[in-house]
């Protein structure tokens, strides 16, 4: 709202400006404003640059804090080409047995990795070494060197969000 209040003057400003020389200058603009019966024109003017200069510069500042504090589905949009990649090795060799809603894994072989607690790089890159936490009921090494390394960031940064 301060946003809009801040932007009212420097659009009405504007709108005169523009107004002004659109119709030929100031002498012009008078007479034109003036005798033009036409009173939906006189509204329509300024309204529509009403509308043009709040409404768009508006929403795109309103829009902004979302990108930028990455929330929602917005948030993928800032993902790295590395995470691009973990995330995509993740739906090919871990999504079968677990759920993870940023990728849409519905798998229940193993733990909801949304649900597993505090999730860490380590904790995935280790996860993955050993074959979850060593009780052979996941498998061990499903993905390797810097492959793990990825899709161990990437759980990191979507898990339980
Ligand atoms: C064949 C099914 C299966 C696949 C495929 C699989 N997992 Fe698992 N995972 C499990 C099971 C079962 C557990 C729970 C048993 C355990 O903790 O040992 C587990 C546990 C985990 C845990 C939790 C360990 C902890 O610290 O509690 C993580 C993290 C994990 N898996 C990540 C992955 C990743 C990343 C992949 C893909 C590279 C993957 N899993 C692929 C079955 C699987």
């Amino acid at each position: 709202m301060e946003i809009i209040a801040f932007l009212l003057p420097f659009v009405l400003l504007g709108s005169l400006v523009v107004f002004i020389a659109f119709s030929g200058g100031p002498g012009k603009a008078r007479e034109a404003y003036l005798t033009s019966g036409n009173s939906a024109f006189k509204l329509g003017v300024p309204l529509a640059f009403l509308v043009l200069g709040i409404g768009v510069p508006g929403l795109v500042m309103a829009n902004r804090g979302e990108a930028e504090g990455g929330t929602g589905s917005l948030r993928s949009a800032s993902l790295t080409t590395e995470d691009a990649e973990g995330k995509r090795l993740f739906r090919e060799r871990c999504s079968s047995c677990h759920s993870l809603a940023a990728v849409n894994a519905r798998g229940v072989t193993g733990p909801n990795l949304d649900r597993i607690g505090e999730v860490t790089p380590q904790r995935v890159r280790n996860a993955i070494r050993v074959g979850g936490t060593g009780e052979k009921r996941m498998p061990a090494g499903l993905v390797d060197g810097p492959e793990a390394e990825k899709v161990a960031n990437y759980v990191f940064k979507v898990a339980g969000r």
